[in-house]
């Protein structure tokens, strides 16, 4: 079989459509970004990139903090919603019925509807290109209780996150494997 070469692009498959709220609990927005993910474990740190042209780019760059909120595929349709319309028009939070809880290390408010946020503190600032690259400190995480199994484990695949590929939305499939099993040892009985 052979290979097509295509000039260098954004293909990079799948993301997470992350719902990114900024502001404060008295003045919110959300925009949604798929051009996120973790840059290092210890000390935790994110990005998310941004055109300078959303209504976003400037709160964020004002206020330094955001949060990344992980949509499930039940809330696929909200989340393309806040990735078509500006927050400088309408309030998107109003028009898709989500709600806003309070941060606990930073302002900026999460979304309750959401099972993971990422309360995240901006370290600095990159202009790339298209994008400015904000990196940032996850500062904390506030994760939805029922996903949190008696062990303190933290059960994800519960939650049905959605995931974005190359201007399309899926629903995450089935587990297929877990960290290490590949050459972990098998119990004997
Ligand atoms: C799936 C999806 C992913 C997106 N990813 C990004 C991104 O990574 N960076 C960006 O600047 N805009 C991205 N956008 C576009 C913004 O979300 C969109 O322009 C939004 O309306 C900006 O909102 P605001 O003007 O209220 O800040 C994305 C849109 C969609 C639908």
């Amino acid at each position: 079989m052979g290979k097509i070469i295509w000039k260098g692009g954004a293909l990079l498959a799948p993301v997470p459509p992350a719902l990114v709220t900024c502001g404060t609990m008295e003045k919110p927005n959300i925009l949604t970004i798929a051009w996120t993910g973790i840059l290092c474990t210890h000390p935790p740190m994110t990005y998310i990139s941004v055109r300078p042209s959303r209504y976003s780019y400037k709160i964020i760059q004002e206020t330094g903090e955001f949060v990344i909120n992980l949509p499930t595929s039940g809330m696929c349709r909200e989340t393309d919603f806040c990735g078509m319309k500006s927050g400088s028009h309408i309030n998107k939070a109003e028009k898709c019925h989500l709600e806003f809880l309070p941060g606990t290390a930073v302002y900026a408010p999460i979304i309750a509807q959401c099972p993971v946020s990422l309360e995240c503190r901006v370290t600095e600032q990159k202009e790339l290109g298209s994008h400015t690259m904000f990196l940032a400190e996850i500062a904390a995480i506030q994760i939805e209780e029922k996903y949190i199994d008696s062990k303190g484990k933290l059960n994800l695949q519960q939650a049905g996150l959605l995931a974005y590929a190359h201007g399309e939305y899926f629903a995450l499939g089935r587990k297929c494997g877990d960290f290490g099993f590949s050459v972990r040892k098998k119990k004997k009985h």
